[in-house]
């Protein structure tokens, strides 16, 4: 088969209920196209879901809708989720300690530290178009 180089997905979903599923199916076809094992698919379809459904929850941007681009490379999927949302400072969001949550009454705040778990690279970036999370994963 001919070594890939690049290609490239946009995709562009309204904030409105279950569609999330919209990105992870296409990242299914994207680490299908890179050949990634199914465990590994798995962890970006639930890392995506995570970030997008914070974009969705949190943003409190006024245009709703999340745009989404896939980067293929020959071994690593780049998966980038922007709102035009608020942003946020990534240093100030507590890492949730197991033992604390059980005990705990506000028992969320999982999903930063679930993302850099499932992923090689997660990556937050804030400018004036808004808010967007950089989720990277190799095939091996
Ligand atoms: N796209 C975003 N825009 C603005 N704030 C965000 C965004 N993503 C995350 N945040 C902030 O980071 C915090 C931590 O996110 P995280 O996903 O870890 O927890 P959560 O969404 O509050 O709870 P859980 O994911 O467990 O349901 C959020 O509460 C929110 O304040
Ligand atoms: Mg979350």
């Amino acid at each position: 088969m001919k070594i890939r180089d690049f290609t490239e997905v946009d995709l562009k979903i309204p904030m409105l209920p279950d569609m999330e599923i919209a990105a992870t199916k296409t990242a299914e076809a994207m680490a299908e196209y890179l050949s990634f094992d199914q465990e590994k698919t798995d962890e970006i379809k639930l890392a995506l879901i995570e970030a997008t459904l914070n974009a969705f929850e949190h943003s409190k941007s006024s245009e709703r809708f999340v745009e989404i681009k896939f980067e293929a490379s020959n071994d690593e999927l780049t998966i980038k989720i922007h709102d035009r949302g608020k942003g946020f400072d990534e240093n100030k969001v507590e890492n949730p300690d197991i033992n604390k949550k059980i005990k705990a009454d506000y028992k969320r705040g999982w999903g930063m530290s679930l993302m850099e778990q499932l992923m090689d690279s997660v990556e937050v970036i804030n400018d004036k178009d808004g808010c967007t999370i950089i989720l990277t994963k190799g095939r091996e």
